[in-house]
């Protein structure tokens, strides 16, 4: 159960998440209470109210919190791990401060409720990389991971300490068709239908068996919509919840996506991404968010490729 008529916001709206995301909140709460705000205008998002908001200005961040009279936060706003290594004290301080100020707020008690995305990037070279458990080594290679994993720390803290309500998940690669990727090391999951119904061909910056896990787009917002609306006794892990979706490598994905268009090829050059890549997991268990919420995912790899050149092709 949840209250309809709560005013939410939505922090980096424009982004490949936030788009997606913003839609689907819409329809529970409709268009006038889910605030879309980002560094600029969304033009997806015409039908929302929108906020221009840089998150690492707090008074900007009370006054929007406080002009709508927000009960929750969606805290999409982050460097992903490949831009993340090009500019790191930034990525350091776009990632915690946006996330500290947020926190702080549920402290103050002026919202109710926060979401906080985590990743994959948590892991590290040391983590074992096969169905990788909820609990286990964390030694982050990337700026992306080691504030992601410190993020965790701190939501986990401000839940024990002052009874925040803050819920997170480890989100793998999203693939969707909607909005473009950020600057990650999964993007090529994304751009390789782009590029195979275009150019029928596509270069892959990460090499041919790097497994990875990953995520439509749509069983991600599902999943974050349905911990949102759990009741917080449900909820017992608050640093952030393994998630898993499927694993494939880029071989795999590119043979599927030729069952389609058979005249499609695929070449690899791997670049920097590629010893992040290395880093993570190839696969992931996420039995506590199947036992304590009931998660269960939609999409494999072949629903998947269907999905995602029937849309892009219209
Ligand atoms: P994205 O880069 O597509 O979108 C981020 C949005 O935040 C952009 O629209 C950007 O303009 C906005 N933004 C950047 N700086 C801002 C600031 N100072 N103030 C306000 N807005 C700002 O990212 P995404 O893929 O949508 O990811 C959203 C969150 O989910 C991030 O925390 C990311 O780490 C996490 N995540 C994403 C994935 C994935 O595969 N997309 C996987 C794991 C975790
Ligand atoms: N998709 C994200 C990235 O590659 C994982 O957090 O950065």
């Amino acid at each position: 159960m949840y209250n309809k008529n709560e005013r939410i916001l939505i922090i980096g709206a424009g982004g490949q998440i936030g788009i997606e995301l913003t839609e689907n909140l819409s329809k529970l709460y409709g268009n006038e209470n889910v605030i879309a705000a980002d560094l600029k205008p969304i033009p997806a998002l015409s039908q929302n109210p929108f906020e221009t908001l840089d998150v690492l200005n707090k008074e900007a961040l009370f006054s929007i919190i406080n002009k709508y009279q927000i009960k929750q936060v969606y805290l999409l706003a982050a460097l992903l791990s490949a831009t993340g290594e090009q500019n790191p004290s930034f990525a350091w301080k776009l990632n915690m401060e946006g996330l500290f100020h947020v926190l702080d707020l549920a402290k103050e008690k002026q919202i109710n409720k926060v979401y906080w995305p985590s990743s994959i990037a948590v892991f590290g070279p040391t983590t074992p990389r096969i169905n990788t458990p909820q609990h286990t080594v964390m030694e982050p290679s990337t700026v992306y991971g080691i504030s992601k994993q410190a993020g965790e720390g701190w939501c986990n803290w401000y839940h024990k300490k002052h009874g925040v309500d803050v819920r997170s998940l480890r989100y793998p690669g999203l693939i969707g068709w909607k909005s473009a990727p950020g600057g990650g090391t999964t993007d090529y999951a994304v751009h390789i239908f782009h590029e195979a119904l275009k150019n029928k061909k596509y270069e892959c910056f990460l090499s041919e068996n790097t497994a990875l896990p990953m995520m439509h787009m749509e069983d991600a917002i599902r999943a974050t919509i349905e911990l949102m609306h759990v009741p917080s006794e449900k909820v017992k892990i608050r640093t952030s919840y393994n998630l898993s979706g499927l694993s494939f490598t880029p071989k795999e994905m590119a043979l599927e996506i030729k069952k389609h268009i058979p005249e499609f090829s695929i070449t690899y050059r791997p670049d920097f991404r590629q010893a992040i890549a290395d880093s993570w997991p190839a696969s992931i268990n996420d039995a506590e968010a199947r036992e304590h919420w009931g998660w269960k995912e939609h999409y494999n790899l072949e629903r998947l490729c269907e999905n995602m050149l029937s849309n892009l092709k219209k």
